[in-house]
């Protein structure tokens, strides 16, 4: 199955004194999602921002709010980020010992429900949750800070996670060092959503996160290959469909 690519900008790279004008910017800029980066300083070496900064900035775009959470514990905030207007709640799959729970709890607050995996954490983490994933986070840099570059290290475990999903309706996404460089290969590899942070906010001008958001997505649709894994149309019509859109 293959989905439109999403591009989702990380606002981590933003101007956090005109963040509600970056957040505008961004979607005027063509940005499919916008991707919050949430850090404890206890889980990831950094702090961010939290819920009440989400709700904040949510009626300043009707874009899908993929919140990233870099927490641990995880359990006792969902609800907060639902309530504060995420759309997708992506946890890390090393911030807790109860993954299943986690993404159940996800879903009953009506959420998409996505687990991210750190760069030395094996595929083999989300084998027996599969069916409780709206989508996959691979990270390409170790999670914590923006700006760093990208570990090639990942692109092995892009390809066997999408050979993972199979037909499953689940988003594959890549987060940390992506830029206009390494997109093709990221996508050749099999994720369909990129968030990028720097590579969006170069420059100063919304013209400016425009032609930095295209050349990521021309760059990222270049690299694609078409790979059906189940020859029946009308299934992966359904399964398309049901895609995080
Ligand atoms: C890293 C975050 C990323 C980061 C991406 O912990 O999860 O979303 O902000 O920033 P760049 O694209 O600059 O690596
Ligand atoms: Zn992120």
């Amino acid at each position: 199955m293959t989905a439109e690519i999403i591009i989702a900008p990380s606002i981590l790279a933003a101007d956090f004194a005109r963040l509600g004008e970056e957040v505008a910017a961004i979607d005027a800029a063509g940005a499919d999602w916008i991707h919050c980066d949430v850090m404890d300083g206890h889980f990831v070496p950094n702090i961010s921002y939290g819920a009440d900064v989400i709700k904040a900035i949510r009626p300043l775009t009707k874009r899908v709010f993929d919140v990233h959470l870099m927490i641990a514990p995880t359990d006792p905030h969902l609800e907060a980020f639902a309530k504060a207007g995420a759309d997708v709640i992506t946890v890390h799959a090393e911030a807790g010992p109860h993954l299943d729970r986690s993404l159940q709890a996800i879903r009953a607050l009506g959420k998409k429900a996505g687990v991210s995996l750190c760069p030395a954490t094996p595929e083999a983490a989300i084998e027996y949750v599969l069916d409780r994933l709206d989508l996959v986070l691979v990270m390409t840099v170790n999670p914590g800070f923006g700006g760093q570059s990208f570990l090639d290290s990942q692109v092995e475990k892009i390809r066997r996670i999408r050979s993972m999903i199979g037909d499953r309706p689940i988003r594959l996404e890549v987060d940390g060092g992506i830029t206009r460089d390494n997109a093709a290969a990221v996508a050749a590899a099999g994720a369909d959503t990129l968030v990028a942070g720097s590579a969006v906010f170069r420059g100063k001008s919304a013209a400016d996160y425009a032609a930095n958001i295209a050349a990521i997505r021309v760059a990222a649709e270049s690299g694609r290959v078409v790979k059906f894994q189940d020859n029946s149309a009308r299934a992966m019509r359904t399964a398309e469909s049901a895609l995080i859109r």
